[in-house]
């Protein structure tokens, strides 16, 4: 809203966010990826340095640096985007994962352009590591930990336990299967799932007012500084 004070309400705070979906070469040319666009993470990192934090965004997709954001990474893959993450999270007091970190890769990607002639090619998958259980194992103290699940069916429960087996703080579970909902769309609607087992329902909003609710969380959630 025009005019509206924003809180800095993360004054002094380093926020790492992550965003958009991770691409897998399968080829030269060609890659794995899924429907994110980033926006939401997008959203949440304009929001934290609006507030005051020291933002750091890692992200695959190219789109606008929003104000105030104090470093951009650009990433491709789901090990490009560990690589990433994993040494910068043990500085920072939140981390947002907001990316959409693909869950399996192909296994022996061509080195070249794979041509048409020979058919439709078999492409073996394999795992990628989940890093998100990696930073919710090594969390140091005092750090809050945002994760986000997309689910079709049962999603407070799928989110919840994804938030107990990752070891964090916060989880938006988004409904990816609702109408003006998640992949590609400017509005979002989500619940905030918190580990002190408190729910809170966001409504349909535009993703700036999504990510106003995570970060009203995180906040919550932050230890007081020492006086
Ligand atoms: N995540 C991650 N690394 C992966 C996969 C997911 O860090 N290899 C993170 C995502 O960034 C997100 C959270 O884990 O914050 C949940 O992702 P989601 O895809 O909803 O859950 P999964 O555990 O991958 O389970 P599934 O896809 O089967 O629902
Ligand atoms: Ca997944």
């Amino acid at each position: 809203v025009a005019g509206a004070v924003v809180p800095r309400d993360l004054d002094g705070a380093r926020v790492l966010v992550t965003a958009g979906g991770t691409r897998e070469r399968i080829d030269a040319v060609r890659v794995i990826s899924n429907r994110s666009s980033g926006k939401q993470g997008y959203a949440v990192a304009a929001e934290a340095a609006a507030r005051g934090a020291a933002v750091t965004l890692v992200t695959t997709v190219d789109r606008p640096t929003p104000p105030g954001v104090a470093e951009v990474v650009r990433v491709e893959s789901a090990a490009d985007m560990e690589a990433a993450v994993v040494p910068r999270a043990p500085e920072v007091d939140v981390v947002v994962m907001a990316a959409a970190v693909a869950d399996f890769r192909p296994a022996d990607p061509a080195p070249g352009k794979i041509k048409k002639d020979a058919g439709p090619p078999a492409i073996t998958l394999e795992p990628t590591h989940d890093f998100l259980v990696d930073l919710g194992r090594d969390k140091p103290a005092g750090q809050v930990l945002v994760g986000f699940a997309a689910e079709t069916d049962d999603v407070l429960a799928n989110a919840r336990g994804k938030l107990t087996r990752k070891g964090l703080d916060l989880i938006v579970a988004n409904d990816v299967g609702a109408p003006g909902v998640g992949f590609e769309h400017d509005t979002n609607q989500v619940v905030l799932v918190g580990a002190d087992g408190i729910d809170k329902d966001v409504p349909l909003s535009d993703k700036r007012a999504v990510a106003r609710a995570v970060i009203d969380a995180v906040v919550a959630l932050r230890p007081r500084a020492a006086a």
